[in-house]
């Protein structure tokens, strides 16, 4: 007997319990067994955490019975990770990563450059390259190296086109070590520290940005010709509901026409950044459950060998970094109680086929 048979039948209980529930609006919640997603992929299906969220039982509970991959929602990137003085700190992302070992679930690395994080840091070494260029290297290496045979892939390179699609975006790194140069670099120095992790770029609206797209496409290629040991390709899909349909399905299967790993890295669905073209709420609610569907769907498409994971932004609904900028989103697959939505039933849907 195996602690996974008893996580499975404790969670057919726990998920069935939460099925039957009424819902907080004052709807009946979706009937019949809930079979938990993790159970039902055959490839990862990942959601971020923050460390402190895993200190409530219920929410500790829900997510390893769930997910099968976690991703730090901050808590592994610059802003956490470099001190004021230039240090590292490996608590939280520590916890992060024993919690993912203790449930059997996999780690995934986010973000090592982006242009969003900058610490002092880093912008008060003074401008020679070499000396900039070693830091960069040492932050990447203590990462990566970290959690070197623990994490499955890392987000090497964390939203590099500007919003409008024209071009790269100019930061600290592409500055001070060169537009392409800073990219193939931290693709480098990450695969000597860890040879077997899946290394990514990653990025936003490339589903509702055909520039952006185009120019995410353009430069992967440029990374692969320069010798980018480039293994993965992200696609966030943080979308809105009136996202039109076709849209996902387009943009991951050009994402995978360089045969590399994708990941659907931070996928969720707004209903209060959609559009007015909807009559009621309900619509939109269902238009979201149909986009998590397409998107799904569309991962599933694509040759096994490329699944790398799906992950989705946060657990229940009141996690989500949309719900803590407008209260009134909905943009996951669990409600406030824990209990499954649509959406969950959406996914739940395309899994068994
Ligand atoms: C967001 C987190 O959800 C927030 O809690 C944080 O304050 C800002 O970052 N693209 C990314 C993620 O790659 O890291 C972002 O996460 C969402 C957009």
């Amino acid at each position: 007997m195996n602690s996974d048979l008893t996580r499975r039948g404790a969670l057919g209980s726990a998920l069935a319990l939460a099925a039957c529930g009424p819902r907080a609006n004052g709807q009946p919640a979706p009937q019949g067994p809930v079979t938990p997603l993790r159970d039902l992929a055959p490839f990862p299906i990942g959601t971020c955490v923050q460390a402190g969220f895993l200190d409530d039982p219920a929410y500790a509970a829900l997510t390893s019975q769930t997910f099968s991959q976690l991703t730090a929602e901050w808590e592994m990137k610059m802003e956490y990770i470099v001190l004021p003085d230039g240090g590292f700190r490996f608590d939280r992302p520590d916890r992060i990563a024993g919690f993912a070992r203790n449930h059997g679930m996999k780690l995934f690395g986010h973000a090592l450059v982006w242009y969003a994080q900058q610490p002092d840091a880093f912008v008060r070494l003074d401008e020679s390259r070499t000396s900039f260029g070693r830091a960069y290297d040492n932050y990447i290496t203590a990462c990566v190296g970290r959690y070197r045979g623990q994490a499955s892939g890392w987000d090497v390179v964390n939203e590099p086109i500007r919003d409008d699609g024209s071009a790269l975006r100019d930061h600290l790194w592409s500055q001070r070590l060169g537009p392409i140069d800073h990219m193939v670099r931290a693709f480098h120095v990450a695969r000597a520290a860890d040879p077997e992790a899946v290394l990514f770029i990653n990025d936003y609206n490339l589903e509702s940005n055909p520039a952006k797209l185009d120019q995410y496409l353009r430069l992967i290629d440029a990374l692969l010709k320069a010798g980018a040991p480039l293994t993965g390709v992200g696609c966030q899909t943080h979308c809105n509901a009136d996202l039109p349909t076709g849209a996902l399905t387009r943009t991951i299967r050009a994402l995978a026409r360089f045969g590399l790993k994708v990941h659907v890295s931070e996928i969720d669905v707004s209903i209060v950044r959609a559009g007015g073209w909807f009559v009621s709420r309900e619509e939109k609610l269902a238009a979201q459950a149909r986009l998590y569907a397409e998107a799904l769907a569309a991962f599933v498409a694509l040759p096994e060998a490329q699944q790398f994971a799906f992950t989705i932004w946060g657990v229940r609904d009141p996690d989500s970094w949309l719900v803590r900028e407008n209260a009134s989103d909905t943009p996951l697959l669990f409600d406030g109680q824990g209990r499954p939505k649509q959406t969950y039933r959406a996914l739940e849907r395309v899994l068994r086929g």
